[in-house]
């Protein structure tokens, strides 16, 4: 099949730049919308996505071939109308209750996972999620276009693809950790290969840190003997500083900071975490670190607040309302424990609110990231960014964000609480100029390669063939 007026890029994602509310649409931010806006309409970019909730399924059935550029400000996006039974098995029950679980290493591997005929089933419905992504890509790409396909979501789609369009070049880039090979050899092996096999269809595979990449390699290796030509790539994405430094200083940040300040109380120092409310950000223990701190350091008491934003995620998953549920409970059995009636120990927010968290990131004296495993964690690059006299970092060494930014970091292992507790002591009494330049080294890190940079690397070394910045099986060590 050859398309004559098909497209020369194109993007492939589970969530796509715009979501619907009734007739609404509106923008999503991050790192790809920032990265595709970097091209230019002229440069005949589309974007596959998948209609989400039953509003995005209705926009996309009204506008089947592309979404109204008003509503995409001007970006071609065709949104695709994949059964809700379909979306729902291959979203909640594979991609995020399977395999984001492998890749942050999140089972309680006494009772799970259990791979049964009902997990078949909706194995079945990732398949053919991953084959309508497939189908509508090879309707839509030019002959030699470039195809870069995003995420845990859509691992089967290089291989299919590769099947219906052997003309194309095709990237695949995870946004996740890799699972190492033991703990990956949790799937059963005839899903462990196809997954494989579906990324080996891309002629080059993407990760966003060197040990991702590697553990990819030996899962492959492991099962193959090697990637099979398939050449692998790194590119850590970066915070956009323009971006971030500019919308932080508009009124409603300043608004937020105002009243951050009010509800912190005057001359306290703050601990400040932005996540999703994700079993893999280790939000409650934080908690638990920061209780140790207010019981190891008296002098802390009523001088420092953490301040908690943890914004609700795939709440269809029972698992992830439980841990929200557990956060809020562990906050406020500190808040009780140990607040007086003018302190409140945390400030927990849930309702998202993205102008507020840039409020926080500039005022906060430590930030905690203290994930369980990430692939990169965005929020430990733009606290540095934003952060107006200088910020101590407390990162934990199981976030891609660590290969950059772990020198001028605190690092802590994100299960060891006593530790986590110490870094935040180590932060709250940094000096205030260490703090700074710190932070100044943070910032350079963590802006290396900004969105639009990023997303332009993985187009370019996928037009270019295997270069020196890829890893490949002759790699030496
Ligand atoms: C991670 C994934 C993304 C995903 C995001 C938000 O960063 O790598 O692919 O879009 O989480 O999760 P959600 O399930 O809400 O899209």
């Amino acid at each position: 099949m050859v398309v004559e007026h098909g497209a020369a890029i194109v993007v492939a994602s589970n969530r796509g730049p715009v979501s619907y509310t009734g007739r609404e649409a509106r923008r999503g931010g991050g790192g790809l919308v920032s990265g595709l806006s970097a091209i230019g309409p002229e440069a005949g970019a589309l974007w596959v996505c998948a209609a989400l909730g039953e509003d995005d399924r209705e926009a996309a059935r009204r506008s089947p071939s592309r979404l109204p550029e008003a509503d995409t400000g001007g970006q071609a996006v065709r949104m695709l109308d994949i059964p809700p039974e379909t979306f729902g098995a291959a979203y909640n029950d594979i991609a995020n209750s399977v395999l984001w679980f492998v890749h942050h290493q999140l089972y309680q591997t006494p009772l799970e996972p259990v791979f049964d005929a009902e997990f078949r089933r909706k194995w079945a419905a990732y398949e053919a999620y991953n084959a309508a992504f497939a189908e509508a890509i090879a309707e839509e790409a030019a002959e030699g276009a470039a195809v870069v396909v995003q995420d845990y979501h859509l691992c089967l789609v290089p291989g299919l693809l590769r099947a219906r369009r052997p003309d194309l070049r095709i990237g695949h880039f995870s946004h996740t950790p890799w699972a190492p090979p033991d703990y990956f050899r949790i799937l059963p092996d005839d899903i462990a290969e196809q997954l494989l096999e579906g990324i080996l269809g891309a002629d080059r595979a993407a990760f966003l840190t060197e040990r991702w990449a590697e553990a990819f390699a030996r899962c492959c290796e492991e099962r193959f003997g090697d990637t099979r030509g398939t050449w692998l790539g790194v590119h850590g994405l970066g915070a956009d500083a323009d971006f971030l430094r500019e919308r932080s200083h508009r009124p409603d940040v300043a608004e937020r900071m105002a009243a951050l300040r009010e509800e912190i109380g005057p001359d306290r120092k703050t601990v400040v975490r932005v996540d999703r409310t994700e079993l893999s950000k280790n939000i409650v223990r934080g908690l638990r670190a920061y209780e140790a701190l207010l019981r190891d350091h008296p002098e802390h008491r009523e001088r420092v607040v953490h301040v908690a934003f943890a914004y609700p995620s795939r709440q269809d998953l029972a698992v992830y309302r439980d841990y929200t549920a557990e956060v809020e409970r562990v906050a406020e059995e500190i808040n009780s424990a140990y607040g007086t009636p003018d302190w409140r120990p945390v400030v927990l927010h849930v309702k998202d609110d993205f102008a507020r968290s840039l409020a926080a990131y500039r005022l906060a004296d430590v930030a905690l990231v203290n994930p369980i495993r990430d692939g990169m964690n965005l929020v430990a690059k733009e606290i540095p960014v934003v952060s107006d006299d200088g910020c101590a970092l407390v990162l934990s060494r199981e976030a891609g964000a660590y290969a950059e930014l772990g020198e001028d970091a605190i690092g802590v292992n994100p299960y060891d609480v006593e530790q986590t507790a110490r870094a935040l002591h180590e932060g709250l009494v940094m000096e205030p100029d260490e703090r700074a330049e710190r932070t100044k080294r943070l910032a350079a890190a963590a802006t290396a390669l900004p969105p639009a940079a990023w997303f332009m690397a993985q187009l370019e070394a996928l037009r270019e063939g295997p270069g020196k910045s890829d890893l490949t099986d002759e790699t030496p060590d």
